[in-house]
């Protein structure tokens, strides 16, 4: 059964010993994430962490928790991934659907996994809105970052007309007590909403959780259709609905089991300077504009927890995070392009930047259809690079597609280049025979290999 708060969670894996508590002092300016970078990389059995004493904060840090891909399961609720993939493709094809995000919507819309909404939650037992986000610890990662930030973080918002609401996972930069700035990309849930609201020339209302349902911190991080809601979808996932508390400022709802509930706007124009941030690509990303938001309240549960996450040069838990995803979603890639035959996501293409797929022989639509239609999946929107192999392909074996790429191609013909995404099309077999050894001489040599002398050699 999935956890219903960050502390229940803390609680199963230290059941699993999957957990180290630090009761030493520690400096959240870069030693912290010194060594939460050790752990992630194995050091400490790759555990969680609970920094219980965090200098300059009472509130202790928990981080590397999904550090596994066995620990995000916990946190879904399963301990078999790859059961809940399956049923979850079943119940796809079981709306009658054939496209996979309008079968994600019946699923995630149906009544029984809305999740029922409170007002007196446990998330606002304490108020901390004069001290501001002064009460976090304030965590600066790696020495060139721009300043601390919050890095797990759930972002919830709502378009204006009052449509669905959307919880993501952006950084935060903290610059004072009641200022941060957030950094969503295009074409993310909160920057859809945001040019929405300030077309109307109206502040952006924004709730930041941290903590609640483990669930919640997955989903944040995994790219659902604008219109499904995370919370509907994780009470399917777990086969329960969440608890969500109306917000005291607006018309947003957060876990009422919250360590930590972050209320404020984001004003039209009002932007500020963030960055550097360094981020998994092993760089930093150079200082730019990003909106600011103003914090209205800050509330937490009594002895509240702070969930951060490390991000920098892999491998670190946002990787098992993003496995997940892609372990689960195949399903709904499959319903778009029913000729997919295998499909591999490289750890370096963080499961969703890069995809090598191959399709069956009679797949003869053009490249650039195949290719929009994957682009099309919420799972491969950002593929930077699609590689489209013939049946015979391995796609899990990066030296054949390299091999059968550069001997397959011409690129004149089998190259696609969209908005900054490539696509390469390997399906075309060599015009010649394929090389096979003679059967009848393979065996005689088998047969005789003793008598070559080359026996222990293999
Ligand atoms: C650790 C981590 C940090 C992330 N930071 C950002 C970020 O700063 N900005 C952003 O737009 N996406 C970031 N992402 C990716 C988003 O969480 C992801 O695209 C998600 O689908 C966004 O939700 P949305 O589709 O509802 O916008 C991050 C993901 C992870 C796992």
């Amino acid at each position: 059964m999935s956890s219903d708060d960050l502390r229940s969670f803390i609680h199963l894996l230290e059941q699993a010993d999957q957990l180290a508590r630090i009761s030493t002092l520690v400096d959240p300016y870069l030693e912290l994430a010194g060594i939460v970078d050790r752990v992630s990389k194995g050091a400490g059995r790759g555990r969680g962490l609970l920094f219980e004493t965090v200098q300059g904060t009472a509130m202790p840090v928990a981080a590397n928790l999904f550090g596994s891909l066995e620990r995000v399961g916990w946190a879904l609720g399963t301990t078999d991934l790859e059961e809940t993939a399956h049923r979850f493709a079943a119940d796809l094809l079981a709306t009658g659907e054939v496209d996979g995000e309008c079968a994600l919507r019946i699923l995630s819309g149906k009544e029984e996994w809305q999740p029922t909404i409170g007002n007196n939650p446990v998330c606002r037992t304490v108020n901390h809105s004069r001290q501001g986000l002064r009460v976090l610890p304030l965590v600066t990662a790696w020495p060139g970052d721009g300043g601390p930030y919050l890095t797990m973080a759930q972002t919830y918002s709502r378009p204006p007309d009052g449509g669905a609401l959307n919880c993501g996972m952006y950084r935060i930069q903290i610059h004072d007590s009641h200022t941060a700035t957030m950094r969503c990309r295009s074409g993310s849930g909160a920057a859809r909403h945001l040019a929405a609201w300030h077309a109307r020339g109206v502040a952006m209302p924004v709730a930041v959780a941290l903590g609640g349902p483990p669930i919640l911190n997955w989903a944040a991080a995994a790219s659902l259709p604008g219109d499904v809601e995370e919370a509907a979808f994780c009470g399917y996932l777990r086969g329960r609905p969440l608890s969500l508390s109306n917000c005291q400022s607006c018309d947003l709802q957060v876990p009422a089991s919250a360590e930590v509930v972050i209320e404020g706007v984001i004003e039209p124009g009002a932007t500020r300077s963030e960055g550097p941030f360094g981020n998994h690509t092993g760089s930093y990303d150079v200082e730019t504009v990003a909106p600011v938001l103003k914090v209205l309240s800050v509330h937490a549960r009594e002895g509240a927890i702070c969930p951060w996450t490390l991000v920098g040069p892999p491998p670190m838990e946002n990787i098992q995070l993003a496995r997940a995803t892609a372990g689960l979603f195949l399903p709904l890639v499959r319903m778009s392009l029913p000729t997919l035959r295998s499909l591999h996501l490289p750890a370096e293409g963080m499961f969703h930047r890069a995809a090598l797929v191959t399709v069956d022989p009679d797949e003869k639509r053009p490249l650039k259809e195949v290719a929009r239609l994957l682009w099309g999946t919420s799972l491969l929107k950002g593929a930077r690079l699609l590689v489209i192999g013939a049946a015979d392909h391995d796609p899990r074996d990066p030296s054949a597609v390299f091999w059968r790429v550069l001997n397959r191609t011409d690129w004149q013909r089998d190259l696609l280049i969209e908005n900054s995404q490539m696509a390469i099309d390997a399906r075309r077999l060599p015009s010649g025979e394929p090389v096979h050894c003679d059967p009848g001489v393979l065996a005689k040599v088998y047969a005789r290999w003793h008598e070559y002398g080359l026996d222990g050699d293999d």
